[in-house]
């Protein structure tokens, strides 16, 4: 009864942007859930409308965002659960609930498997795609091309961009607990981010509309936006242009200040790394992003 419920909805839904696939089975392994304690069927329409759902368990309408569950064991009878699965599924109708292809589930007997971030890392929905990020800390202040090595050493990651206030109010709270957590000596600590001053941005030239904040930056980051809104800057930054420095301020960071306690960005040397005493500083990590893992 249930697989026929199960390949109407698949049939006839090829139009939307999303199919759900209603089976038997139990949540395993995730991290975090909303309790919405809803009857099964208002449960299915709350996930079906809800673009960050990915699975819906029948128990207490327990909702899953993307990222947020690894596995779901099949049954054959018992508790229900749902699949909000994208257009992109390719299955041909009618499908066994164990043989949908799908860039988000994979099958093995008898356990579901759904994408998820590395440890550590949290996701975050953009229009270009599904981003796992993290800020990262080192044992020792890095320039910024030691936090890019690092970054791909480590996480196998690139420096991340700051897509919108999410991502920066994100990454803003995390650099300040390790402002008040690291005690080895520093007044203050920094994190490097995605950007590099565009050539046609660099001083002589001055500011103008088209080298005017973060557009006189390009950004690496291959699922950043072409005109990303997350770079909260310090009141006056970016100064590269309205005030030259040598070496040149063509980086960036996410700059901790210790008198409101608050972040924002800076533009600075890609040569900096540390100094000692009360105006000191260590550049200690650096926002590391990776794209999420389909299958
Ligand atoms: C979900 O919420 C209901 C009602 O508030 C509560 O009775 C139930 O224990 C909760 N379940 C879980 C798994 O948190
Ligand atoms: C979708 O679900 C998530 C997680 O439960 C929740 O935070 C978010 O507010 C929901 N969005 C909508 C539009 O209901
Ligand atoms: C389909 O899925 C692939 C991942 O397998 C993704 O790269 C692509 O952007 C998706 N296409 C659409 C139209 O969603
Ligand atoms: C995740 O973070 C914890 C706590 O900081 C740490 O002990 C653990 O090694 C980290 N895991 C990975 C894979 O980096
Ligand atoms: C730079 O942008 C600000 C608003 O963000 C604007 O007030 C200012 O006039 C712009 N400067 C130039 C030179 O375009
Ligand atoms: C990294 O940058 C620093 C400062 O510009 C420089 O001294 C060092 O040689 C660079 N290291 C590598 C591996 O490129």
């Amino acid at each position: 009864m249930l697989l026929i419920i199960m390949v109407i909805s698949f049939c006839h839904t090829t139009l939307s942007e999303y199919q759900i696939m209603i089976t038997y089975g139990v949540p395993i392994t995730y991290s975090d859930y909303s309790n919405l304690s809803l009857s099964w069927d208002d449960c299915v329409d709350a996930c079906s409308s809800n673009s960050s759902c990915i699975v819906v368990y029948e128990e207490d309408c327990q909702m899953f965002s993307i990222g947020q569950i690894s596995k779901v064991e099949r049954l054959t009878s018992g508790t229900k659960v749902a699949f909000r699965l994208y257009q992109n599924t390719t299955l041909t109708c009618p499908a066994e609930d164990t043989l949908v292809e799908s860039p988000f589930l994979s099958y093995s007997d008898p356990y579901w498997t759904l994408p998820t971030c590395p440890e550590n890392f949290t996701l975050f929905v953009r229009d270009e795609g599904f981003w796992c990020m993290q800020m990262a800390t080192s044992e020792t202040c890095l320039y910024r091309n030691e936090s890019i090595t690092a970054c791909a050493e480590n996480y196998g990651g690139v420096l991340s961009g700051i897509e919108n206030l999410e991502e920066f109010n994100f990454l803003a709270a995390r650099a300040i607990e390790l402002n008040k957590e690291i005690t080895d000596g520093y007044a203050v600590y920094f994190f490097w981010v995605n950007g590099d001053r565009k050539s046609t941005c660099m001083p002589p030239t001055v500011q103008s509309a088209s080298c005017n904040g973060t557009n006189e930056f390009t950004f690496s980051d291959p699922t950043l936006s072409s005109d990303p809104q997350g770079y909260v800057w310090l009141s006056t930054q970016p100064d590269g242009l309205t005030h030259p420095t040598t070496p040149p301020a063509d980086c960036l960071s996410l700059k901790y200040e210790d008198s409101t306690s608050s972040c924002g960005i800076d533009d600075c040397s890609c040569a900096a790394s540390s100094k000692t005493g009360t105006s000191g500083y260590c550049f200690k990590g650096y926002a590391c992003g990776l794209q999420l893992q389909l299958f």
